[in-house]
């Protein structure tokens, strides 16, 4: 591999009996009312390395690739991680090994899927404002991106310089700047069209993508032309189409409606345009992600459901040789993290209490953002308070009504409004549910908390994938009294 990992191990031991996980969305459970992950109390992960801290269950990731790879068996789809949902690492070297490639949608996460191991040829890049570094680098001169080999770490000279598999593109503008590009280099770049089909879907404004209005993509009705023209291009072999629609979507109905439309696209283009145009056969489609995720139990169908609605539409495309491509981010990793917190202090003010957290919409914006509800439960309970499921509504003897807040000065700054809990004192430890995706990549360091660390659990062994930062690290690139210039 080309570099180490991990930089430290433990087997914290097996608990007290054996947790199964073959059927279920993850591996985070209930054992003596102590919450587990795989076969590892998360108070010991607590004890070991502080809170807050991201856990991770490798079993879960495992699983639900490869509940990914049999659905959509039949149409041989190659399956690209959304680097953007959880970018660690660990975690995209733990997916390179379990068979996927990567989507990437900027230099950095294609700097860290090469890290990865991921071999170019299996990496797309969508993105709709991408420099000419950027670009650069994904056809295979990395000399103006990435930081050149240091003696500390050699192993980083081996990433593999050669183009990647194809650059998903969202303008004209940008298909001229890659010819351009793939002219200095003497190369034609694999090139496929971001179609935005005008189907709006996803579970929030903020994360739609596919509608009319939206900064991604070209309108359906304006890209055979383009395609046309380029048909022949020496330097841009655009052969594929790419879609995504949006993000969260608990229903495969908007995937088929934007799949028809792209297959009418590929069939139009298989004959000759009205004025004499050439013929293009489209060799690749990707469809993008945007799978929902179960955030509370049974909020999402299973992978296998999705595919069995698109693999009638896809397969005869399939069998006269399209490529299929998907890129789901959410699915994979969302049920695979746990946000580790503690409790700071309690207070009742006026009729709420209060639960505040030493983590915040600092390092889970998600609620406040998009105002998404995360499952959130004390990690050491009486047998009486073992949820039996996640959800807001559990009638258990006993719950309090609380505000779960982080310390963040801000008053958007919130977990949970109004959440039925036990009853939770402070220097207990609560885990925040479905917080592998899009938690850690989103975090920032507002009001001056250094980011939480990352742990990895596989099994009974754990695996610190990134230490938590210090008060040192949060001015590392400072200049004390300025610098000038
Ligand atoms: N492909 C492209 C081109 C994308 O833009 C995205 C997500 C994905 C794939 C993966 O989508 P997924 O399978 O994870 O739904 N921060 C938001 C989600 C933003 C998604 C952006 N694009 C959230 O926390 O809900």
């Amino acid at each position: 591999m080309p570099f180490a990992l991990p930089i430290w191990v433990t087997n914290l031991g097996p608990s007290t009996r054996a947790v199964a996980y073959a059927s279920i969305m993850d591996s985070f459970h209930f054992v003596n009312g102590q919450l587990h992950a795989e076969s590892v109390p998360l108070a010991q992960i607590a004890e070991r390395f502080g809170t807050p801290t991201f856990v991770y269950s490798s079993a879960t990731i495992r699983d639900h690739v490869r509940k990914l790879q049999v659905a959509y068996a039949p149409l041989k789809a190659r399956i690209c991680f959304a680097v953007k949902a959880c970018p660690n690492l660990s975690v995209l070297r733990l997916l390179a090994q379990s068979g996927c490639g990567m989507d990437v949608v900027s230099g950095g996460e294609l700097y860290r899927a090469l890290l990865a191991g991921v071999q170019p040829e299996q990496i797309v890049f969508a993105g709709v404002g991408k420099s000419t570094d950027e670009l650069r680098a994904a056809l295979g001169d990395h000399s103006a991106l990435f930081p050149p080999p240091s003696a500390d770490q050699p192993s980083f000279t081996q990433l593999p310089a050669r183009p990647i598999g194809c650059i998903n593109v969202e303008s004209e503008q940008e298909l001229g700047q890659i010819a351009e590009i793939a002219r200095s280099m003497q190369i034609r770049a694999n090139c496929a069209l971001r179609i935005n089909p005008d189907v709006a879907a996803g579970g929030h404004k903020h994360i739609s993508t596919g509608g009319h209005d939206s900064k991604f993509g070209i309108p359906i009705e304006q890209a055979g032309p383009i395609i046309r023209r380029f048909a022949s291009d020496k330097h841009i072999a655009l052969t594929g189409l790419h879609v995504h629609i949006g993000s969260s979507i608990t229903s495969p109905a908007p995937f088929v409606q934007a799949t028809q439309r792209l297959l009418q696209l590929i069939t139009a283009l298989a004959s000759p345009g009205a004025n004499g145009e050439p013929a293009v056969a489209i060799k690749s489609l990707d469809l993008g992600g945007g799978f929902g995720a179960d955030y509370q139990t049974g909020d999402a169908p299973a992978a296998s459901v999705f595919a069995e609605h698109l693999i009638p539409l896809l397969a005869p495309f399939v069998a006269l040789g399209l490529a299929i491509t998907i890129e789901p981010g959410r699915m994979i990793v969302a049920n695979a993290g746990v946000l580790l917190t503690r409790v700071r202090t309690t207070k009742q003010s006026g009729p709420s209490k209060f639960i505040v957290l030493d983590s915040g919409m600092n390092h889970l914006i998600r609620p406040a953002l998009y105002e998404a509800f995360h499952f959130i439960w004390p990690t050491s309970v009486s047998p009486q308070h073992e949820p039996p499921r996640r959800s807001a509504d559990l009638s258990l003897p006993g719950l309090e009504r609380c505000e779960v807040v982080g310390p963040i000065c801000e008053s958007g700054d919130y977990f949970a409004r109004g959440r039925l809990l036990p009853p939770i004192s402070p220097g207990e430890l609560l885990g925040i549910f479905a917080a592998g995706a899009y938690a850690m990549s989103m975090a920032s360091r507002y009001n001056s908390h250094p980011l939480p660390a990352e742990v990895i659990v596989d099994g009974s062994d754990v695996w610190l994938a990134r230490s938590r930062e210090t008060l040192a690290d949060l001015v590392s690139h400072e200049h004390g009294s300025g610098v000038r210039i």
